[in-house]
C-alpha cells in the first residue's frame, strides 16, 4: 500500500528521530510528504500557530502523564478537524492509553518504536475507504468561447456548496482572461497563477493563501485575469493542485479556458466529471462531437455531460436538444434559456444567479444541476421542532 499523506513528525530523542526518518524514506511513502522536526510535543503547537495542520501529526513526549495531557491540549487548540495525532511515549499504562483515545488521539505507541510499527499504524488508520477522502473533480469546458461555461462553473460551484454544506473549491484556470474576480466580486491578493508557478513548493498552506473564502463553504481559487502574467502551465502543477484541492474539499469545480493543450487535455482525462457547455448551433455541435470522440479514448465509458445554454436566443435558426441527442448521442442534462438581463445584472453586481434572483427559474435550474452532479443527497439543516401533543403525553 502506498500512502498519499502529509505528515509532520516532532521527535524529541535521537533514536525516535532516526526511526521517523526511516519512515519518511520508506518506499511506501514515496507519494507522501513527510517532515521530521525537532522539539517533540512541545514544539508542535508553536509550529502551527500560523499555519494549518497536515493530515497526520506525530509527536514524541518524555514527560509524565500530566505533561503529556497538557501538551496535547495545547496541540488540540491549533489542530484542524480531520488531522490524526499519533503519540510516541514511554508510559505503559492502560488508563493513560484510554484517556488518550478518549481525547481523540489516534494511536499511542511505546518507545522503543520501529519504523514498521509506525507504517503499520498509518496503514490501519487509513485502511478503510473514505479514511482519507478524495474530492470529486468536475471539469467545465465550453464547446466554443462565450458559450457560458465559466458562468455555469461558477454557479454550479456556488449551488454545490449550498447543497452539500461542505467545502467546495472553485478553481479558475483561465489564467489570462478568467472572470472569477469579477463574477464573485472578490479581492484576490494571490491567485491560481501563484499556486501553479512552483509545483514543488505547492502545499496546503500556499493553496489556502491563494484562495478566497466566498462564503461558509465555497472557496475561490481565482485567476489573475491578466494575460501579461499568465505563464505556461505544467501538467505536474495541475496534478499537484488537484490533489491538494480534492484533499481540502469534497468537491472541486474546475473552470477551463477554451484552449486545447497538454494540460487541458490531461485535466479532461483525469476529472471525475466533464461538463461541456454548448450553444445550440452547428459549430458547437461539431465541437461537442470532436470533444466527445477525443475523450472517449481517454475516459472510456465515463463520457462528458452536456448542458445547452443560451437557448432561444435565435429561435428560428437554433438547433434543439433532440438534434444533439440524435446526431452525436449526447443528451443535454440541462437546457438553460437565453436571459441577457438576468445574467447581465448578476454579472454587473458580482453575484451568482442564486443570490441575485433566488426564485428565478434559471436559479432553480442551477440548483437542479448541482443536485445531479453532487453525487449524493442534499444536506438539510436539521430544524429542531418540538412536537407537543397527546402522543408526547403518552411517551412521558
Ligand atoms: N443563458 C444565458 N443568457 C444570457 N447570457 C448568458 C447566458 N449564459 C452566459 N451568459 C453570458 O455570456 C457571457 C459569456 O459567458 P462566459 O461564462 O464567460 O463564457 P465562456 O466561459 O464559455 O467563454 C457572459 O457575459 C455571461 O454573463
Ligand atoms: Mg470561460
Amino acid at each position: 500500500m502506498f500512502f498519499r499523506l502529509t505528515i509532520d513528525a516532532f521527535a524529541l530523542t535521537p533514536g525516535v528521530a532516526e526511526v521517523l526518518k526511516q519512515v519518511r524514506d520508506d518506499r511506501q511513502m514515496a507519494k507522501s510528504r513527510m517532515e521530521v522536526l525537532p522539539g517533540g510535543l512541545a514544539a508542535a503547537p508553536l509550529h502551527y500557530a500560523d499555519k494549518g495542520t497536515p493530515q497526520v501529526v506525530i509527536v514524541e513526549e518524555e514527560g509524565d502523564d500530566a505533561a503529556l495531557l497538557a501538551g496535547l491540549d495545547r496541540l488540540a487548540e491549533v489542530c484542524e478537524s480531520g488531522t490524526r495525532v499519533l503519540v510516541i511515549g514511554e508510559a505503559n499504562d492502560i488508563r493513560l492509553y484510554r484517556t488518550l483515545m478518549g481525547r481523540g488521539v489516534s494511536e499511542y505507541m511505546l518507545r522503543p518504536v520501529g519504523a514498521r510499527q509506525i507504517l503499520d499504524a498509518l496503514a490501519t488508520l487509513f485502511a478503510e475507504p473514505g479514511a482519507a477522502p478524495k474530492g470529486r473533480v468536475t471539469a467545465c469546458w465550453g464547446a466554443r468561447g462565450g458559450a457560458g461555461s465559466s458562468t455555469l462553473a461558477q454557479n454550479l460551484a456556488f449551488e454545490l456548496a449550498r447543497f452539500l454544506r461542505e467545502p467546495v473549491v472553485y478553481a479558475d484556470l483561465d489564467l489570462a482572461f478568467g472572470t472569477s474576480v469579477l463574477a464573485f466580486n472578490i479581492d484576490a491578493k494571490q491567485t491560481v497563477a501563484d499556486a501553479l508557478a512552483h509545483p514543488e513548493r505547492l502545499d496546503e498552506v500556499l493553496m489556502e493563501r491563494c484562495m478566497v473564502d466566498y462564503d461558509d463553504h465555497l472557496k475561490v481559487l481565482a485567476a489573475p485575469g491578466d494575460c501579461r502574467s499568465a505563464g505556461r502551465i505544467e501538467v505536474e502543477a495541475i496534478d499537484r493542485m488537484l490533489e491538494l484541492a480534492s484533499r481540502m474539499a469534497g468537491t472541486v469545480v474546475v473552470d477551463l479556458p477554451h484552449q486545447w493543450c497538454e494540460w487541458t487535455d490531461h485535466l479532461l482525462s483525469v476529472a471525475d466529471e466533464v461538463v461541456i457547455t454548448a450553444t445550440p448551433d452547428l459549430a458547437s455541435l461539431r465541437d461537442c462531437k470532436t470533444l466527445k470522440e477525443a475523450l472517449l479514448a481517454r475516459r472510456g465509458s465515463a463520457g462528458p455531460r452536456l448542458v445547452l445554454n443560451r437557448m432561444d436566443a435565435a429561435k428560428k435558426t437554433q438547433l434543439t436538444a433532440k438534434d444533439f441527442e440524435e446526431t452525436i448521442g449526447l443528451k443535454p442534462m440541462l437546457v438553460i434559456p437565453y436571459e441577457p438581463q438576468l445574467f447581465g445584472e448578476a454579472a454587473n453586481n458580482g453575484q451568482m444567479i442564486g443570490e441575485h434572483s433566488k426564485a428565478h427559474r434559471v436559479a432553480e435550474l442551477f440548483r437542479q444541476l448541482a443536485g445531479q452532479l453532487a453525487g449524493k443527497a442534499p444536506v438539510v439543516r436539521k430544524v429542531e421542532t418540538k412536537k407537543k401533543g397527546l402522543m408526547d403525553m403518552f411517551r412521558r
